[in-house]
């Protein structure tokens, strides 16, 4: 079998990793269960581009018993740990092209040897499969049933090649599904973030100042978390309703030139680019943390940094320090890559569950309904989404109410009185 991980004698330490993750997923594991017994994505080939960490080995062991063929690549060239993509080579014969580290070529090759599968469905992270499928390997396209997209960062790029017209075969949104983005894009992003930069930096977040660029779900997350560990927390934006929410939850709002020069620890997670630039890098204190959580690193303008810079040098792992001309220091943490995944290990299982339960269904929702799917991006079913909220309350052992026969009535007609 063909694969290219970093070393296969890390399985066992894979192996050990995966029963943990395991133990917070118990929506995934019910459908494992379940697809081990139907079987609904047999004789598919399905291409998977995702960050390859004990959470998504649970994934592409939950779509291969489903009877997919599975070959998986990274969505980022810092997110792998090395010891899963052994454990899913050793374990359980798939194919696994991903090694932490690599480099732009391989990364691009190690899309390339997924894509030499010819998959019928694709699952992507930041949407690079689906990108080198319409521009380099159009060939593939007339096989291809449909894909599935993970973030923000992938839909956006999606929809607008949906807008535009190119997008050839549809796309199922995972990212937008309610049991995706409240959970792991906030309490996911939000916890996982903070772990990154800590473990790169074992730096007090209490009394610093913490700039947050942008404030959608993840941003809202670590503002939450930030504050919660005492951070004075500062939020920039270009939306006005998002500077207004995050005006109201109690952070102060400012453009990014003034918060620039105040900040102690930075962090950008705005999905676009140059969102820190070279005319703020030299606005910061000495000292500033710079760092990034949205899914490219170009949301800082690494170029720019290096262009008014006199040395860098490795401080220690993910710390790099960049001495300025005026001779003030700023320190890149996981060279702008994701520092969730770069320095820490990501999201924790209990909510990629919740993420990668979606995954799964998404997959078989395609697999069932590629007749009357068109060339779209579209929403999860919501009833998956709220199945996956059922089935996550009754394993945390959280009981609800229900309607009663009277409310239901009263919610469904107008004539009742107020
Ligand atoms: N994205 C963020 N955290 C992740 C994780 N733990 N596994 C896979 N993808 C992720």
């Amino acid at each position: 079998m063909d694969y290219d991980v970093k070393d296969i004698k890390l399985a066992e330490q894979g192996k050990l990793s995966v029963e943990w993750a395991y133990k917070s997923m118990p929506v995934l594991t019910l459908i494992r269960k379940r697809f081990a017994k139907e079987k609904p994505l047999k004789g598919l080939r399905l291409g998977a581009c995702l960050h390859v960490t004990t959470e998504t080995a649970s994934l592409m062991e939950t779509l291969k018993a489903g009877g997919a063929e599975v070959r998986l690549c990274a969505s980022n060239p810092l997110s792998t740990q090395d010891y899963v993509a052994a454990y899913l080579v050793k374990y359980h014969d798939i194919p696994v092209y991903a090694i932490k580290g690599e480099d732009t070529e391989t990364y691009y090759r190690h899309i390339a040897s997924v894509l030499d599968m010819k998959p019928h469905m694709t699952m992507d992270d930041g949407a690079d499969l689906v990108s080198m499928i319409h521009s380099k390997r159009k060939d593939l396209i007339k096989g291809i049933l449909g894909g599935t997209e993970e973030t923000t960062t992938g839909v956006i790029r999606l929809r607008a090649m949906a807008k535009s017209g190119v997008l050839r075969f549809p796309i199922i949104a995972v990212n937008d599904a309610q049991t995706k983005y409240m959970f792991d894009n906030r309490y996911g992003t939000g916890q996982s973030t903070l772990d990154g930069i800590i473990r790169a930096t074992n730096r007090l977040v209490a009394g610093s100042v913490f700039v947050i660029c942008g404030y959608g779900w993840c941003s809202r997350g670590l503002a939450m978390r930030a504050h919660g560990l005492g951070a004075n927390v500062v939020v920039t934006e270009i939306d006005p309703l998002k500077a207004l929410e995050a005006v109201m939850d109690g952070y102060r709002v400012m453009p990014i030139a003034e918060a620039a020069e105040i900040g102690d620890f930075f962090c950008t997670l705005t999905g676009n680019i140059d969102v820190i630039r070279r005319e703020h890098f030299v606005r910061m204190k000495d000292g500033a943390i710079v760092s990034n959580s949205g899914h490219f690193n170009v949301e800082l303008d690494l170029e720019g940094l290096k262009g008014v810079t006199r040395k860098t040098r490795m401080l220690r792992e993910f710390v790099e320090e960049f001495t300025l001309r005026s001779g003030r220091r700023v320190y890149v943490l996981g060279e702008g890559r994701l520092i969730n995944l770069a320095a820490a290990e990501g999201h924790p299982s209990s909510v990629m569950d919740m993420s990668f339960a979606n995954q799964a269904l998404s997959a078989e929702y395609l697999a069932k309904n590629v007749k009357s799917l068109k060339k779209q991006v579209y929403a999860v079913p919501q009833d998956i989404d709220r199945e996956i909220a059922r089935l996550k309350l009754a394993a945390m052992g959280v009981r609800i109410d229900a309607l009663t026969p009277e409310q239901d009535k009263y919610l469904h007609s107008w004539e009742m009185g107020t």
